[in-house]
């Protein structure tokens, strides 16, 4: 085994060695709103669930040079974002919108994505997912940085479900259908594998 002590490793170790290990990884693509109207989209793996009861989602956004990212400055302005399952069907769409456009520049435009009005936030989601869900803001933590944050961490509630109906029965997702995508290291993704069942035990 190699053994290495991350303070000793640059930033860019110690971000190959989580993307590279923690995998896969589910992508969410989120939209927001600017304080001017500007519909925001992006992905982000650093993403799970938090909570199921109540219903709550993380993202965690890394700032760059101190800067935060579009997107958090909008969750944190507006308190609330849609989170889009990203799929072997958006995925590529979903990849054009993580180009470093300006504050007031569309992703959402920029990548043909069609809005889709929301029932619970102001902030249109797009059509173009099978699983979208409407977020308000819980909780927000600025982490890490030895003068400055190193990252916006969100945690939202989740207010409202849309998904494609073909895939929705009894309450239960088929996961063949939604065909989620998750992110590896680089440039690297991957569909969902052979899929196997194993009993829990008592
Ligand atoms: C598949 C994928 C996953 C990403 N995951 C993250 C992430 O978890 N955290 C993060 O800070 N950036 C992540 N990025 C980079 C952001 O999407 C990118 O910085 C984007 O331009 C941010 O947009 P914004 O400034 O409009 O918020 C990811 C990019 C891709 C393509």
């Amino acid at each position: 085994m190699l053994s290495f002590d991350p303070a000793r490793l640059s930033e860019r170790d110690n971000y190959k060695f989580l993307i590279g290990s923690i995998i896969p990884r589910p992508i969410a693509f989120v939209t927001t709103r600017s304080k001017d109207g500007v519909l925001n989209g992006a992905p982000f793996s650093y993403f799970n669930i938090v909570s199921s009861n109540p219903p709550m989602i993380s993202l965690s956004i890394q700032r760059s040079g101190g800067n935060q990212k579009d997107t958090a400055r909008n969750i944190l302005e507006s308190r609330e974002f849609v989170v889009h399952i990203v799929d072997e069907h958006n995925v590529d769409k979903i990849n054009q919108t993580a180009a470093s456009l300006a504050p007031d520049e569309s992703e959402v435009q920029l990548a043909n994505l069609t809005p889709a009005d929301s029932v619970k936030v102001a902030v249109p989601g797009v059509k173009e997912a099978k699983v979208r869900m409407e977020c308000v803001l819980e909780h927000t933590l600025e982490l890490g940085g030895e003068e400055t944050p190193g990252c916006d961490f969100i945690i939202g509630k989740v207010v409202q479900y849309h998904i494609e109906k073909g895939i929705y029965e009894n309450g239960r997702i088929d996961a063949e259908g939604l065909a989620a995508v998750s992110r590896l290291a680089g440039n690297h993704y991957a569909k969902i594998g052979e899929v196997f069942e194993i009993q829990r035990p008592k």
